[in-house]
């Protein structure tokens, strides 16, 4: 037998990085696309081993890979996998889950408000609650138009992981000085590495300046845009791999769509393992990953200003017909 049909024997293989490729989790594997129910492929995986999970979860919004039901039943449809994720969560792990709103005949129900008690009774500690703001969305006529999303940064135990400089932000005021009197009169009272960038990810334009995070959402024009209609900013995983984990540690995404959470992790030397049950949105993480090896990646760096027009621009101008509307703008 030769080394390339060995390898697909045991279904992984190496690529030009030298990774190891599977399509089921083993203590060998460097990346891995599995191809399934989270519930079963979560069972194959030891107790412990993530140090990270981060996930967007199907919000029960009848997108196109999930069915809608009730919102009690879709809650109870998860549990067995979020029991599941708290026995392969590492003691030192985090778990970042990344959820919106469910919409019935235009009710609100913040699905946040509903995770959060279950996996409390898990025995889950919350450390933050991040609101992740960005401008562009659907624009409603019957309530305001929603413009955040939230991700619960849950951990098992109170010795976690946390990396707070990986991730610094520049604070606004770096020449601020101490002003008590003591042995630090008259220093800098900043870290020089910068400020922590808090829990709001807002998208504002100069974000160094400001010192905020900038992460817009993925929609039609975003450089990373795939045939998935709700994917994740690589950009917002890599804030949580690199505050949240060291090198070669194991990154899961239970609900991995076209693997944006895997890229991230790979991107910065971690382990990473994805379940997905859709076949193309697996083949499309996997192109994803060839591509960002090769690097071809459409991706947006951490830290790219979003682009803004200037007021010269025709976009950004009032229309002339509005001028003349009684409180246009
Ligand atoms: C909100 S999307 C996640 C998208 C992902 N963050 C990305 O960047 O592509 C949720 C994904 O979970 C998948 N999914 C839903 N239920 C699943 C289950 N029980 N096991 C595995 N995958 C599931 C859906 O097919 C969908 O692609």
């Amino acid at each position: 037998m030769t080394k390339t049909e060995f390898m697909a024997t045991q279904q992984s293989f190496f690529t030009e990085e030298h990774k190891v490729i599977s399509d089921a989790y083993s203590e060998s594997a460097e990346i891995v696309f599995a191809l399934g129910d989270s519930i079963e492929i979560l069972s194959q995986c030891p107790n412990g081993f993530a140090s990270l999970i981060i996930t967007s979860p199907p919000y029960n919004i009848g997108k196109e890979y999930e069915s809608q039901t009730r919102l009690d039943h879709y809650l109870e449809q998860l549990h067995p996998i979020l029991k599941e994720l708290v026995r392969v969560l590492s003691p030192q792990g985090s778990l970042c889950w990344q959820v919106g709103n469910y919409v019935d005949k235009s009710e609100v129900f913040p699905l946040d408000i509903y995770f959060y008690p279950l996996f409390k009774k898990l025995g889950l500690q919350l450390r933050n609650r991040i609101i992740w703001t960005f401008e562009h969305g659907l624009h409603c006529s019957v309530r305001f138009s929603g413009r955040y999303e939230t991700l619960l940064w849950f951990t098992k135990t109170d010795e976690y992981t946390f990396n707070l400089d990986a991730v610094r932000v520049p604070s606004k005021y770096p020449g601020k000085t101490n002003f008590r009197p003591g042995p630090k009169y008259g220093l800098p009272s900043g870290n020089p590495l910068g400020k922590n960038p808090s829990d709001v990810w807002k998208l504002i334009v100069k974000e160094w300046e400001l010192g905020l995070w900038n992460i817009p959402n993925v929609k039609a024009n975003h450089p990373e845009k795939t045939i998935h209609p709700c994917q994740f900013p690589i950009e917002l995983v890599e804030r949580c791999v690199l505050s949240l984990t060291s090198e070669g540690d194991w990154v899961l995404d239970p609900f991995s769509g076209v693997g944006s959470a895997l890229l991230a992790a790979v991107r910065h030397n971690r382990r990473a393992i994805g379940c997905e049950r859709e076949s193309k949105y697996i083949d499309e993480a996997k192109r994803r990953m060839n591509m960002l090896f090769s690097g071809e990646l459409p991706y947006r760096p951490i830290g790219k200003p979003v682009y803004q027009p200037t007021e010269r621009e025709k976009m950004s101008q009032i229309p002339q017909q509005w001028l003349t509307i009684e409180g246009g703008r």
